[in-house]
């Protein structure tokens, strides 16, 4: 089993193979399943801005195609924020969350501190179909 430093440690070492020339803001992200399968990945972004993508969707999307659909911990660490409040994920990658049945996200930056919240938490009222 593993555990929560292992996927926050996963998470930030995702981190360091982002690809984000244009913001220089690299953000890691790893999911845990039910089966107890990780998997991680890091923002990939483009030139034409919008096309950029997300470290948690990478991560998810990956798990997904690997045919995972049930993924209850997120880790995401966006090490080069300047403090934890510049460290949670973005609205989208929220409610991608929710999708898959994510209980618990752990926040963190390139160290120390990690602030766990329930997408409860995170995406009160969301949208499910
Ligand atoms: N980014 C993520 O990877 N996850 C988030 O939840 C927020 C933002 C990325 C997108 C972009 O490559 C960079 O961080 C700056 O916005």
């Amino acid at each position: 089993m593993r555990s929560d430093t292992e996927l926050v440690e996963a998470a930030r070492k995702a981190a360091q193979k982002a690809y984000a020339p244009y913001s220089n803001f690299r953000v890691g992200a790893s999911v845990l399943t039910s089966e107890g399968a990780m998997f991680s990945s890091a923002n990939v972004e483009n030139a034409a801005y919008p096309v950029s993508q997300c470290a948690e969707a990478n991560a998810i999307n990956f798990a997904v195609s690997q045919g995972m659909t049930s993924i209850p911990i997120v880790a995401v660490a966006c090490i080069d924020a300047g403090d934890m409040n510049g460290a949670y994920p973005c609205g989208r990658c929220r409610q991608i969350m929710s999708e898959f049945g994510v209980e618990r996200i752990l926040v963190t930056t390139g160290g120390g501190e990690v602030r766990e919240h329930t997408l409860d938490e995170l995406l009160p009222h969301r949208f499910e179909f």
